[in-house]
C-alpha cells in the first residue's frame, strides 16, 4: 500500500510507544514507524507481551502492527524514508559535571540530531516530544544546521501530556495538545503538518499552536503545578497528623472552590515518576541560571517537600513500631510510582525500602506489576522477598505499608490478612485507600497520612 505521510519516532520507551500507537490507529493513511538503540525494547514490541503496560494498548499495537505501525531497529532506512520524525528519546538528569543532579543530560538528543544529519537526504520536520529544557528546540537546529547539505530541517515542539496507566485515554482523548513551533512562514507550514496528524481525532479548538519557547516552557510548568499541587495537600497533611484536622476533608472542602479544583489533592507517601522531579529541577535549573534566585528557591521546595514526605512516613513507621524494626518483617504493598503501572522510576517505595533496610528490617514487596523493576532498582540488597501474592507477603509481618494505590489492595480479606500476622499488627496506609475502622476493629493499629491513628494503645 502507498502512504500518504511517513512518520519516524526514534525512541520506543513510555512516551514513544504508546503515542505512535494511538497515531497510527487514528491515521491509517500515514506509516508509521517506530525504532529504537535497544534491540530488546523493539523484540519485546513485536512480541505478544509489550515492554510496558497500559491499559488499552495490547489491543491498539495488536490490531495494526504490521499494517501502518512497524517496531524496527532500523533507525538509518527510517531517518531516510520519514517526512516527519518524532524524537522521544530518554532525557534523564545529568548525573556529570555542570548543572549535575539538575540539568537534563542531553547526549541521547544530540546523538540523534547526529544521526539524523548523517543520514538524511531531503527536508524533514523534527518534532521534540520528549521533554526538554527551554530552548533545546534552538540547540537542535543550530546542530542540523551545521550540516552543510542541502537539507532543510524545521524543528518543532509538541510535548507530550500523558499521564502513565492512563496513557490511551489520554492520547484519544487530552484536554489539549500544544504545538509550538517558528512563527515564520516555515514553521507555520510545518506546525499546521503537526496539526494534521492530531486533528484526524481531536477537536481543532484543542489544539493549540504557540511559539516553540512557550511550548517547551509550557511542559515543564504544567509538572510543575501538578507536582506543586501534591506538595502542598502532603505539606498541610504533616500539620493534620499534629492536629487531628482530617486531611481528607480538608481536601474536599479547599477542592470544592471550582478555583481550586477538586483534583490532584490525594495526600500520599509523596509523587514519583519520571517527570515531575526531573521537569522541576530543570526549571529551577534554567531559573537559577537566569539569575532568579528566588524563582529558583520557589520551586525548589516542591521537590523538598516532596523528600520530606517520603522521610516522614518512614519515621513514623519506626516510631510507631516502639522506635526499631529490628528484623521486624515489613510487607510493601505496592511498589509502582503510582497504580495501574509497572514503572518504578523515582518511586517513593524505593527510598522507604532501603531506609527501612537500614533500619534493618526484613521487607517482603508485593506488585501486580513492578515486581521486575523492583529487583532492578533494589539489586544488590539482602533482606527482601518479592512475592505477587499480597496474601504471602503479609504472612508472618509486623506492619504492612501501603505504597501504590492499587484497586486490588482496597479489597483484600483483611481479617485473614491479620489472622496470619505478628501482633501487635500494623498497617501504615501511605495512600488512604484502606476502610481505617474496619481494620481498626478487625484488631490493627491503623496508621494513614493526615488523619488521626486508630490504635489500640491508648
Ligand atoms: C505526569 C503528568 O500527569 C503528565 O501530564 C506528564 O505528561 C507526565 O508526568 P505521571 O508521572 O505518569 O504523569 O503520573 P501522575 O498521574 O501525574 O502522578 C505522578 C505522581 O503523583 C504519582 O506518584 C502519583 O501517585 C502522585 N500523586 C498524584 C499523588 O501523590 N497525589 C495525587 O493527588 C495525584
Ligand atoms: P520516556 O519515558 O521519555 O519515553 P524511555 O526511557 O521509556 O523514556 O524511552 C526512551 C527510549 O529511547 C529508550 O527505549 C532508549 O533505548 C531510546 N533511545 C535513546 N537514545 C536513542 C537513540 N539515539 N536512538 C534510538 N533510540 C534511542
Amino acid at each position: 500500500m502507498e502512504f500518504k505521510k511517513r512518520i519516524l519516532c526514534i525512541g520506543a520507551g513510555y512516551v514513544g510507544g504508546p503515542t505512535m500507537s494511538v497515531i497510527a490507529l487514528k491515521c491509517p493513511e500515514y506509516r508509521v514507524d517506530v525504532v529504537d538503540i535497544n534491540p530488546d525494547r523493539i523484540k519485546q514490541w513485536n512480541s505478544d507481551t509489550l515492554p510496558i503496560f497500559e491499559p488499552g494498548l495490547d489491543e491498539i499495537v495488536k490490531k495494526i502492527r504490521g499494517k501502518n505501525l512497524f517496531f524496527t531497529t532500523e533507525i538509518e532506512a527510517g531517518i531516510k524514508a520519514a517526512d516527519i520524525i518524532f524524537v522521544s528519546v530518554n532525557t534523564p538528569t545529568k548525573t556529570y559535571g555542570e548543572g549535575a543532579g539538575m540539568a537534563s543530560d542531553l547526549q541521547y538528543w544530540e546523538k540523534t540530531a547526529l544521526q539524523i544529519i548523517k543520514h538524511a537526504q531531503n527536508n524533514k520536520i523534527i518534532v521534540e516530544k520528549s521533554t526538554l529544557p527551554v530552548r533545546t528546540a534552538e540547540a537542535m537546529e543550530r546542530i542540523l544546521k551545521a550540516s552543510n547539505r542541502n537539507i532543510k530541517f524545521e524543528v518543532v515542539s509538541n510535548p507530550e501530556f500523558l499521564a502513565e496507566g492512563t496513557a490511551i485515554k489520554d492520547l484519544l482523548e487530552p484536554d489539549r495538545i500544544l504545538i509550538g513551533s517558528h512563527t515564520d512562514a516555515a514553521g507555520t507550514k510545518a506546525a499546521q503538518a503537526i496539526v494534521d496528524i492530531y486533528a484526524h481525532w481531536i477537536p481543532r479548538k484543542k489544539i493549540i499552536t504557540t511559539n516553540l519557547w512557550s511550548s517547551e516552557l509550557s511542559k515543564l510548568v504544567a509538572n510543575a503545578f501538578l507536582a506543586q499541587r501534591i506538595s502542598s495537600i502532603n505539606s498541610i497533611s504533616a500539620l493534620c497528623e499534629k492536629t487531628d484536622a482530617n486531611i481528607t476533608e480538608i481536601a474536599y472542602a479547599v477542592g470544592s472552590d471550582s478555583r481550586v479544583g477538586s483534583k490532584f489533592l490525594n495526600a500520599s507517601v509523596g509523587f514519583g515518576g519520571s517527570c515531575f522531579k526531573k521537569d522541576i529541577l530543570n526549571l529551577v535549573y534554567i531559573a537559577q541560571s537566569y539569575g532568579l534566585h528566588e524563582v529558583a528557591d520557589y520551586w525548589n521546595m516542591v521537590v523538598q517537600m516532596n523528600q520530606y514526605q517520603q522521610s516522614r512516613f518512614v519515621r513514623k513507621i519506626i516510631r510507631e513500631m516502639f522506635n526499631t524494626v529490628a528484623d521486624k518483617k515489613i510487607a510493601i504493598f505496592g511498589f509502582a510510582f503510582k497504580a495501574n503501572t509497572g514503572d518504578t522510576r523515582e518511586s517513593p517505595a524505593i527510598f522507604i525500602t532501603q531506609k527501612l533496610l537500614e533500619e534493618q528490617a526484613v521487607i517482603s514487596i508485593t506488585d501486580p506489576k513492578a515486581l521486575g523493576n523492583a529487583r532492578i532498582d533494589l539489586a544488590g540488597l539482602d533482606n527482601i522477598n518479592y512475592e505477587t501474592d499480597p496474601y504471602q507477603a503479609a504472612e508472618g509481618a509486623h506492619a504492612i505499608a501501603i505504597v501504590t494505590e492499587w484497586e486490588e489492595y482496597r479489597h483484600l480479606d483483611y481479617q485473614k490478612i491479620y489472622s496470619s500476622m505478628k501482633k501487635p499488627a500494623f498497617i501504615f496506609d501511605g495512600r488512604n485507600i484502606l476502610n481505617h475502622c474496619q481494620l481498626f476493629e478487625i484488631g490493627f493499629n491503623v496508621y494513614p497520612v493526615g488523619q488521626p491513628d486508630l490504635n489500640h494503645f491508648k
